[in-house]
């Protein structure tokens, strides 16, 4: 047998050798091909994204602002009827004082150097100048430019406070655009104590007009990536919601969701098919989109920069008085949702806060629910703020890669589930395969929902490099799947996350401006509070209003807790324990 075995292979001994050859030679061949393509789409990757430049480049320095979208023509299904009404009614509501000339000279852009504020002296009709708990604030905020002249016009954003950090107390407060270069800003009295006002410019108005023109003029100035792969051949193109085409161009790779009609594009690879695309990923931030001149706009001594008060920048607050008319005339028009008080979130409205410092209320509150978190990274700080704090929550590995999820916790002993997915393109984060990249609207439509159903929302930062219509469409179609959720299971717990605003350098600005989330940030105010059953958490306010922390895109774990609080107390509503006298 041994024998007859051993002439048999050497008999086919230089068959084998034959075949094992031309397996190697196949290799190196493809191996060569791999790295040919690879490199090819790499530059192709360069050309493509110099001609999207070439085609968006701005021709002068200062463009009109309302310039014809058609670069764009593809940005998905119109809305009609009352939506489309309702769009047209939300653009106005946003639309925001424009400089009346371009190109102003940057010395004659607000300097919030040269600008200061003034405290109006307190409104109490009975002459006594003092201000008390329950009342008002009154600043009035004047603007300069470089120059030291008075500003004649608008538009500029700023930002207002009032914090008394020794009880760890803030609020925010609300500003009016006089539109004459004066800003009145109104701040809430809701604590007694010595307290400072701060007022802050974001940008000045000159900025803001840049910052709209990029919006609507750049939106590759975000761009991103999919790697498409079949066997040996691999190539990377790029993908945005919309893109340049032509004769000079790839054609297209058409990904619009067929049951939103959202719409997504990639060139479509050379040598593969649109079907072998594998993941999804931010491409990378578009340098040199403004002229030296125009980025004199955008110097980190003007970005996010303090307005100094002339006088007393503090006041003291009295306590309330009893006097019910007094407090009435002189009670704040526009009230916050709430406040910080020695350290914890106090909301103006809706139910009362309960504070879970212990992992074992929170897992008493959680017994038996289901807790779906889907949207950007702002959302996933809740997961793992749950996942960290509750020893008996275990995550599950689902083989995830870091930060991108999607991610599962469990405690199997309390029947509580908690997960996180992040939202579709325009997602920004590093890679997310095909088959995890999915419409917060789709999702909702697989939720059965329920009493035991709670689902928290964030989509606002990723949104922040295109034209407000297209987070509009967005949001409507999650607001679609929403009330259909609701109406299938009206006990479900919807939490909708609002924008927060975010650390800002001249590059960041350009990209992710507090300006563009708080328009952002409008639209999902207006689009949420009409839909019932839906809880806006502000986590605006709960940033803006901190005492100490200074504004982080990802708030610390101290705002993260009292946001953790805030939906927790709608879960478990305290219980009514005494009549009110
Ligand atoms: C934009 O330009 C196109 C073609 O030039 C035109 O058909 C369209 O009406 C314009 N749209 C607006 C809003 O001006
Ligand atoms: C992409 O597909 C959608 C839906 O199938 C279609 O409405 C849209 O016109 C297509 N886009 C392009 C550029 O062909
Ligand atoms: C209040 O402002 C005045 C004038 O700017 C300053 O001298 C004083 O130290 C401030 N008081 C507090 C408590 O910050
Ligand atoms: C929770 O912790 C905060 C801060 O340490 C404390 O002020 C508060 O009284 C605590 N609340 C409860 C209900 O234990």
């Amino acid at each position: 047998m041994d024998t007859a075995m051993g002439g048999n292979l050497s008999k086919y001994a230089p068959i084998f050798l034959v075949l094992a050859l031309s397996g190697v030679l196949f290799l190196l061949r493809n191996i060569h091909t791999l790295e040919r393509w690879n490199c090819q789409s790499v530059s192709s990757l360069y050309q493509l994204q110099s001609s999207i430049s070439s085609v968006f480049k701005p021709s002068g320095p200062f463009l009109p602002l309302d310039q014809n979208h058609s670069y764009c023509p593809n940005l998905g299904q119109e809305a009609s009827g009352e939506e489309a009404h309702e769009e047209r009614y939300l653009l106005e509501s946003i639309s925001w004082p424009e400089p009346p000339a371009l190109g102003v000279p940057v010395r004659q852009s607000s300097d919030p150097a040269h600008s200061y504020f003034v405290i109006q002296p307190p409104t109490d009709i009975s002459g006594r100048a003092t201000w008390r708990v329950g009342g008002k604030l009154e600043v009035l905020v004047h603007m300069q430019n470089f120059l030291g002249q008075p500003k004649r016009y608008g538009g500029d954003f700023l930002l207002a406070r009032i914090r008394s950090p020794e009880i760890g107390a803030g609020a925010s407060g609300w500003v009016v655009d006089r539109q004459d270069g004066l800003y009145a800003v109104e701040l809430p009295l809701l604590w007694a104590g010595a307290a400072q006002v701060e007022v802050t410019l974001v940008h000045s108005s000159e900025a803001v007009a840049m910052l709209r023109r990029l919006r609507e003029e750049r939106p590759d100035r975000v761009f991103f990536k999919s790697l498409f792969r079949s066997g040996f051949l691999s190539e990377t193109t790029i993908c945005n919601l919309c893109l340049p085409t032509g004769p000079r161009q790839p054609a297209l790779c058409n990904y619009t969701d067929p049951h939103t009609g959202e719409p997504w594009y990639c060139y479509k690879p050379r040598m593969l098919d649109c079907d072998t695309r594998i993941n999804h990923a931010k491409g990378g931030y578009k340098k040199h989109l403004l002229t030296t001149t125009e980025s004199m706009l955008f110097l980190s001594s003007t970005i996010k920069a303090p307005v100094q008060a002339l006088g007393m920048d503090n006041i003291t607050i009295l306590p309330a008085v009893k006097e019910l008319s007094l407090v009435r005339r002189d009670r704040a028009k526009f009230l916050p949702s709430g406040y910080y008080y020695q350290g914890s979130w106090r909301p103006l409205a809706g139910i009362p806060i309960q504070q879970f410092n212990d992992s074992s209320a929170i897992t008493q509150c959680l017994q038996g629910k289901l807790f779906y978190m889907y949207g950007d990274s702002t959302v996933r700080q809740w997961f793992e703020y749950l996942n960290a704090f509750v020893p008996e929550l275990k995550e599950f590995n689902l083989h995830s890669p870091k930060n991108v999820g999607p991610f599962m916790a469990v405690d199997s002993v309390h029947n509580i589930l908690l997960k996180y997915r992040c939202h579709g393109p325009p997602i920004r984060f590093s890679t997310v395969s095909s088959s995890e990249l999915r419409y917060v609207a789709n999702e909702l439509d697989g939720l059965p929902g329920g009493h035991d159903t709670i689902v928290a929302l964030s989509i606002w930062s990723h949104f922040s490099t295109f034209p407000v219509e297209v987070y509009l469409r967005r949001l409507r179609h999650i607001r679609r799947a929403l009330a259909r959720l609701l109406d299938r299971a009206p006990g479900t717990l919807v939490v909708v996350r609002t924008a927060n605003p975010q650390k800002l350098d001249p590059e960041v600005s350009l990209y992710n401006s507090d300006w563009f989330s708080v328009q952002l940030d409008s639209v999902l105010r207006a689009m949420f509070r009409s839909l019932r059953g839906v809880v806006l958490l502000d986590a605006w306010d709960m940033t803006l209003a901190h005492p100490t922390h200074p504004h982080l895109l990802h708030p610390p774990p101290d705002i993260v807790k009292n946001m953790i609080d805030l939906i927790l107390s709608h879960i478990c509503p305290a219980k009514q324990e005494k009549k009110k006298s």
